[in-house]
C-alpha cells in the first residue's frame, strides 16, 4: 500500500450507516458539508487560541511534527484570517468573527508588498473576505492601497504582472500560472477604487495566459518567461512540478479557479471556454486517482507510490462548484459531481484530521514543493481555506436551488 495513504482504501468505500438499515447507503452530501464545517471550526479555533498571544504570526505548516508559522510576508499570510472568516460566515460564532479581525490585522502591512504578486492572495482571502462580510471602511482602504502595489508589478509592454523577482540570471520576466489568483482582487479593485485601469491589466494578464501559458490538451506549463524586449516568450519550465513538461496538480487547480473566477467577474466567453477546457482536462485524466484527488504531479513517473496534494483536490472542488452555475447545465452537473466526490473523500478520516490532532490543521496530505523538498505530505494552511470555502459554496449553491424550488 502508498506509504502515505494508509487508510486509503476504507475512505474509498465512503459507507455511511443511515437509519436502522445494516445496509451501508451514501451519507448525505449535506451531512457531508455540516460534518467537514464542524471539525474545521474546532480545529481553527484551536489554531487561533494557540496564536493569540504570539503577536503576528499567522499559521503556515507542520514541520518535523511542530507548527511552523509565519509573519504577513509569507504568500501563505492570509489564509488562515480568511478560513475564520468563511467559518465565520457558516456559522455566525461572533468568537470567530473576533479571531478574523485579529488575524486579519495581522496583515496590514501587506499593503505596501511591491516584491512580490502574491498581495492578491494575502489581502484578497484575508481583508477580502473581511470586506464582503463587514463593509469595514478600513479593510477597503487597505484593499485599494495593496491593489496599488500590485500593479507596480504590471509591464505595460508585456502586458503581464510579474511574479517573482529571484533568478534573473535565468529568467528576464516569470510569469507562474498561480498568478491568475491576484487578478480577483485586481477586478474587485478596479469596481471599488473606479480605476478601469486594473480590470484591462487583469484582462490583459488572463488573456495572455491564455496564449501562452496552455499546451493543447488544457494543461498548463508553470514557469513561463518573457523577453522584455520582444514581450514574447524565451522559456517555458517548471519550479514545483516534476518537469518542464509535466502537469504539476496544483498548477492545473490554479487554471482551473482563475478562468472561472475570470468568467464570472467579467463574463467574458473565453474565460469560461478555458476554465471547461481545464476542467474537462482534469476531471477525464487518466491519472486521476479514484477518490479524486491528485497526485502531486500527474506526471512523476512513480505514481501511484507518491504524495497526493490535497491542497490541489480542495481548490479544483471550490472552482468547480463555482463553475457549475456557470457552465451549461449538463456539463454544470459533472463539475458539481466531480466536487462533492473530492469533498467527501477530503472529509473521510484519510485527509481530515481527528480533532485536536494535526497541528491543529484540518486537512491532512497536501503537498507544497517537493523538487525542493519542502512541505511534502503536510497540512497546508491553504488546503484548509480552499476546503472550507468549498464547503460554504457548496451550502450556498444548495440555499440557492431550494429558493429556487420554492418558487417553482
Ligand atoms: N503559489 C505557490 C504555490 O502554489 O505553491
Amino acid at each position: 500500500m502508498n506509504k502515505y495513504l494508509a487508510g486509503i482504501g476504507f475512505l474509498c468505500i465512503g459507507a455511511w450507516w443511515g437509519g436502522c438499515s445494516s445496509r451501508p447507503t451514501e451519507e448525505p452530501m449535506a451531512t457531508v458539508v455540516e460534518r467537514g464545517l464542524e471539525r474545521a471550526v474546532h480545529q481553527a479555533q484551536l489554531m487561533a487560541e494557540k496564536l493569540e498571544n504570539q503577536e503576528g504570526r499567522l499559521p503556515k505548516t507542520l514541520k518535523d511534527g511542530e507548527l511552523e508559522t509565519s509573519d504577513y510576508s509569507w504568500w501563505c499570510s492570509g489564509f488562515f484570517p480568511g478560513e475564520l472568516w468563511y467559518l465565520y460566515e457558516a456559522t455566525g460564532n461572533p468568537a470567530l468573527k473576533g479571531y478574523a479581525e485579529q488575524y486579519t490585522q495581522r496583515l496590514e502591512p501587506v499593503k505596501d508588498i511591491t516584491y512580490s504578486h502574491d498581495v492578491g492572495f494575502m489581502l484578497n482571502c484575508s481583508y477580502g473576505n473581511g470586506w464582503r462580510l463587514t463593509h469595514n471602511e478600513a479593510y477597503r482602504e487597505v484593499m485599494l492601497q495593496g491593489a496599488r502595489s500590485l500593479a507596480t508589478r504590471y509591464n505595460e509592454k508585456i502586458g503581464l504582472i510579474r511574479s517573482w523577482d529571484f533568478n534573473r540570471q535565468q529568467w528576464q520576466y516569470p510569469v507562474i500560472i498561480d498568478n491568475m489568483m491576484n487578478l480577483e482582487f485586481l477586478l474587485w479593485a478596479a469596481r471599488e477604487g473606479k480605476e478601469p485601469r486594473y480590470y484591462e491589466m487583469a484582462v490583459s494578464h488572463a488573456d495572455k495566459t491564455i496564449r501562452h501559458h496552455f499546451r493543447p490538451d488544457g494543461s498548463t506549463w508553470h514557469v513561463v518567461s518573457y523577453d522584455t524586449l520582444t514581450g514574447e516568450p524565451h522559456v517555458k519550465q517548471t519550479h514545483q512540478g516534476y518537469a518542464d513538461s509535466s502537469a504539476w496538480a496544483r498548477g492545473q487547480a490554479w487554471a482551473l479557479y482563475g478562468y472561472t473566477m475570470m468568467y464570472r467577474d467579467t463574463q467574458r466567453k473565453d474565460y469560461l471556454h478555458q476554465a471547461c477546457k481545464v476542467a474537462r482536462y482534469l476531471m477525464g485524466h487518466p491519472r486521476m486517482p479514484e477518490d479524486k484527488v491528485p497526485y502531486w504531479d500527474f506526471d512523476d513517473p512513480k505514481i501511484p507510490d507518491i504524495p497526493r496534494d490535497a491542497s490541489a483536490a480542495a481548490i479544483m472542488a471550490s472552482a468547480l462548484i463555482d463553475l457549475s452555475r456557470l457552465a451549461d447545465a449538463e456539463f454544470g452537473k459533472q463539475c458539481l459531481a466531480f466536487a462533492e466526490g473530492q469533498l467527501r473523500s477530503l472529509t473521510s478520516p484519510a485527509y481530515l484530521a481527528e480533532a485536536g490532532s494535526n497541528g491543529r490543521f484540518v486537512l491532512m496530505h497536501s503537498t507544497g514543493n517537493l523538487p525542493g523538498n519542502s512541505e511534502v505530505d503536510v497540512p497546508l494552511s491553504y488546503a484548509d481555506y480552499y476546503y472550507v470555502e468549498a464547503l460554504v459554496r457548496w451550502k450556498k449553491l444548495q440555499e440557492e436551488e431550494n429558493k429556487k424550488n420554492i418558487h417553482e
